[in-house]
């Protein structure tokens, strides 16, 4: 224990800054990373190490550029198409070595992704202690979401610090047996993540004039209707039928659908082939942060299957429709901003006028309080690394 540590060997470990990698893949891990580097940055006892896999390659870049964080190594692994399994190779491949290499103290994943498995498992190899953000959420449906439900349960079995964003989930860490002096509850840093994206808009009148000019143009009078999709149950029919709800819904007349498109060939492919220049519907390229936190804001509904835009939805008062038949994040539901509807486009545009139709139950929607954090999660994590590292070095 830290207590029992003498003053001498304390003051020789923190004559070392604290050497902790952060292995980061796609977008939403660099999103919900970026506020726990800048927090680490700060710290004159810690030297963050970011570590990019980069499954994702373009639209991580655009996080990476945004939240001014450089990468120390970028493993480069993205390829078009690529397979589960190719993705788990390479990065598998290439971390290890790294891990090896850089003997970081500790090894930071994010969620579910292949990369925070992988990254997980290189450092278990290499004996390496791992915390895991966004820890403990669980659909309980092996299926779904896939493979994202088994990779966080994975990254869960060789994590050391466990940070659930929610009590729920760390619920479920305890349900699975893991020990309860090594969960901490730390809210979700994707608050941390939007708390810093809204001040830069509010306070940066030219970035926000330049944002505005680039975004689709408003259309007066119709209510904007935000969309994203990517999920793989989804790619089996689902996207087809988003699709066909979609334009089913933009005949309404008094409605602009905006739907950013993944580029995944499995989503962008139907996506443009079904609704390509259908009226009142915006196809437009992934948008860079500030760019859709700026959209977001401006919303009047959130359409979407994405895990990340479900936990920001609340925290900014915008309803939200989830296109899932299950979720890890009940919390939203619960809590009334976000409702789940599934896949399917006759319920879509049912749910969807519902909500358009009726301002009470939007109200009702719109006012429910947000249930994933206070914009402090980092400040918590960087503090309960801090001990846990001093504690294990100690030791
Ligand atoms: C991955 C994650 C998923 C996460 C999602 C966030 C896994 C198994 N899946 O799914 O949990 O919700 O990211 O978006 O880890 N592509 C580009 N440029 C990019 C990114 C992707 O062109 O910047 C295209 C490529 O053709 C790539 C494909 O999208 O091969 C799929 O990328 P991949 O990371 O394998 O899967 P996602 O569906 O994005
Ligand atoms: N996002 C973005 N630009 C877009 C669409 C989404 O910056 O065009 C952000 C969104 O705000 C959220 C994250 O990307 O923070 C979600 O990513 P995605 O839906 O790809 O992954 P998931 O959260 O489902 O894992």
């Amino acid at each position: 224990m830290l207590a029992r540590t003498d003053a001498r060997s304390l003051e020789s470990i923190r004559a070392r800054p604290l050497k902790v990698a952060f292995v980061i893949g796609t977008r939403p891990e660099a999103i919900k990373l970026f506020p726990v580097i800048h927090a680490l940055r700060r710290e004159p006892d810690f030297a963050p190490l970011v570590i990019l896999t980069a499954q994702h390659r373009d639209m991580l870049d655009q996080v990476m550029a945004i939240a001014d964080i450089a990468a120390d190594a970028d493993l480069d692994i993205m390829r078009p198409g690529q397979s589960l399994t190719g993705v788990t190779i390479s990065a598998l491949g290439a971390l290890t070595p790294l891990i090896e290499r850089e003997k970081p103290d500790l090894v930071v994943v994010q969620g579910d992704t292949t990369t925070a498995f992988t990254g997980a498992l290189a450092a278990f190899y290499a004996k390496v202690p791992v915390a895991h953000i966004e820890a403990g959420l669980r659909s309980g449906k092996k299926y779904s979401p896939f493979p994202e439900e088994i990779n966080r349960c994975l990254v869960d079995a060789m994590t050391d610090v466990f940070l659930p964003p929610t009590e729920g989930a760390r619920q479920n860490l305890l349900k699975g047996g893991y020990p309860a002096d090594r969960i901490h509850v730390t809210g979700n840093t994707v608050v941390d993540a939007l708390v810093w994206i809204r001040a830069r808009l509010e306070t940066d009148a030219a970035l926000r004039a330049g944002i505005e000019a680039e975004l689709p143009p408003s259309v007066a009078g119709r209510r904007l209707i935000l969309v994203t999709s990517h999920r793989r149950e989804n790619f089996d029919g689902g996207i087809a039928s988003i699709c066909g709800g979609l334009k089913r819904l933009a005949e309404r007349g008094d409605v602009e659908i905006v739907f950013p498109v993944h580029p995944n060939p499995n989503v962008r492919g139907p996506v443009y082939e079904i609704l390509g220049g259908v009226d009142g519907i915006a196809l437009v390229p992934p948008l860079n942060y500030l760019q859709f936190v700026a959209l977001m804001m401006r919303a009047h509904l959130i359409v979407t299957d994405s895990g990340g835009v479900q936990e920001e939805a609340p925290a900014l008062g915008v309803p939200v429709l989830v296109m899932r038949d299950t979720t890890e994040r009940p919390e939203g539901i619960e809590a009334g901003t976000a409702r789940l509807i599934g896949a399917d486009g006759d319920r879509i545009v049912a749910e969807a006028n519902a909500l358009l139709d009726d301002p009470v139950a939007y109200r009702r929607m719109a006012q429910a309080h947000n249930p994933f954090g206070d914009g402090k999660a980092s400040e918590r994590i960087t503090q309960i690394l801090r001990a846990y590292l001093l504690e294990r070095l100690a030791a």
